[in-house]
């Protein structure tokens, strides 16, 4: 049906006037009431907090069915994209809406291979970093300092332009992030290289030396190459959504994408894969379990289980479950099936889904459950794992701002309030108060 045939009424009760609310349909997932002329119309605000049942833009995307834990990129369920899949090949299908030919990609390759490198200049703002500042501090702070090199030259009307700031931002972030894992460890920033595959030459920009090239494993480059097909997009969350908001003002690109980083980095969103890590440092032994899941229901302990629930999934995250069977398939080849780690997350799990606490409130692993246990078995440290999800989602912030950009009625992001401060009150000078 189209948007504006079907409407919602809604009725003062005090005074028996009603508005009509035109209806906008989705393709897929439930419609939206537009209340974009409420205020204007009945001089009221909708009250939403933390966006619980708004739809803030239209999107083509990114798909989301959390009851039955579905995930769709441009339409491709994420099973299938994940299941042998590029992931520059994912990154094309979501900045481009078409999975690419073999040229489209090849060439795709050829063109983010060729913005790898960084200014010289820019590996001066790695050494005003402490050695021990965690990697998102200095993501969040070189990738907006990108802005300073491309602002005056960078005009965001023009589409070519976008996409070249797109580009940009996917071939320079595994520069940035493998030069902040350097600084962090006090070895020389390594040079990109281009021969090879994209999270082929993460591995080679964090794990090779100038005296000591660094043999690919190609167990880590599949895993790594898995882990971010999965976290490339995921529709409307709190790092897109900032991408959004601070791009909807116009805003430079490179430091809306850092506003993305910063948003990403919190416990309650990309930064649970490294809080899991540290959650079961902390558990510590299988015999732990009990008082930890316990103290995860104690509403006066501010304990949360990390890894565990979500606002859209009331199911299994489908990205958890291909991360849980790669996990087995990763230790196992890299002769690490006894990992304790594992062993007590699968049991923490366990015990968590036969809870009636987890089971009522649909709480189930999501995506960043068993990331960080790969991540540990391929011998990333615990604070580059969500660094490593800022990698692949900024493909997804990109497609995003892009399409916001294109979008002839896209507006400032402007919500409102409801004001619960004082009412007017008059200024009294200091010697009065
Ligand atoms: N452990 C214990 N209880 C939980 C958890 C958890 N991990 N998650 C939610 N709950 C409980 C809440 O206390 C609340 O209980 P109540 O109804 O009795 O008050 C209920 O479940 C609903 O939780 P909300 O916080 O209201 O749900 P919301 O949708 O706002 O939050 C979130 C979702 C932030 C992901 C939350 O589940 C959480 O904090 N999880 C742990 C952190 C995490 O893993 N984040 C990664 C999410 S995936 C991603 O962003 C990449």
């Amino acid at each position: 049906m189209a948007d504006n045939e079907k409407t919602y009424t809604l009725t003062n009760d005090e005074t028996g006037v009603s508005i009509k609310l035109p209806v906008r349909e989705s393709v897929q997932g439930p419609p939206a009431i537009d209340v974009s002329s409420l205020y204007k119309d009945a001089g009221v605000f909708t009250y939403d907090p933390g966006f619980m049942s708004t739809a803030s833009c239209n999107s083509k995307i990114t798909f989301i069915q959390g009851e039955v834990g579905i995930l769709e990129y441009r339409g491709y369920p994420i099973e299938q994209l994940a299941d042998g899949g590029d992931f520059l090949e994912t990154a094309y299908l979501l900045l481009n809406g078409e999975l690419p030919s073999q040229q489209e990609l090849g060439d795709f390759n050829k063109l983010i291979s060729r913005h790898t490198m960084l200014n010289e200049t820019l590996k001066h703002f790695f050494g005003g970093f402490h050695y021990d500042a965690h990697p998102m501090a200095i993501m969040v702070g070189v990738v907006g300092s990108l802005s300073a090199f491309y602002h005056d030259s960078l005009d965001i009307n023009d589409p070519d332009q976008r996409q070249v700031a797109a580009h940009r931002l996917i071939a320079k972030m595994p520069t940035i992030a493998a030069a902040s894992y350097k600084h962090n460890i006090g070895e020389p920033i390594m040079y990109p290289r281009n021969d090879l595959s994209y999270c082929a030459n993460l591995l080679h920009m964090m794990y090779a030396t100038p005296c000591e090239d660094y043999e690919l494993d190609p167990i880590a480059e599949k895993a790594l190459n898995l882990l971010f097909i999965l976290h490339a997009d995921h529709e409307q969350n709190a790092s897109t959504s900032t991408v959004r908001l601070a791009g909807s003002s116009l805003a430079n690109p490179f430091a809306c994408i850092a506003a993305g980083i910063a948003s990403l980095w919190g416990p309650a969103h990309g930064g649970a894969n490294e809080a899991v890590l540290d959650m079961l440092a902390m558990i510590g032994d299988v015999s732990q379990i009990d008082k930890y899941i316990a103290k995860a229901k104690d509403k006066d302990d501010g304990f949360r289980l990390m890894g565990f629930g979500h606002r859209v999934y009331k199911k299994y995250d489908p990205r958890a479950g291909i991360i849980r069977d790669v996990c087995h398939q990763v230790l196992e080849r890299l002769a690490d099936n006894d990992n304790p780690m594992f062993e007590l997350a699968q049991r923490l799990e366990e015990i968590a889904l036969n809870d009636e606490y987890f089971i009522e409130r649909k709480l189930y692993p999501n995506v960043d459950f068993y990331s960080g246990i790969i991540y540990r078995a391929l011998g990333i440290p615990n604070n580059m794992f969500t660094v490593m999800f800022a990698i692949a989602r900024t493909v997804g912030w990109v497609a995003h701002w892009m399409e916001m950009m294109d979008d002839p009625r896209q507006k400032i992001g402007r919500p409102r309030q409801i004001y619960k401060g004082y009412p007017r009150r008059d200024y009294r000078p200091i010697g009065e108060r």
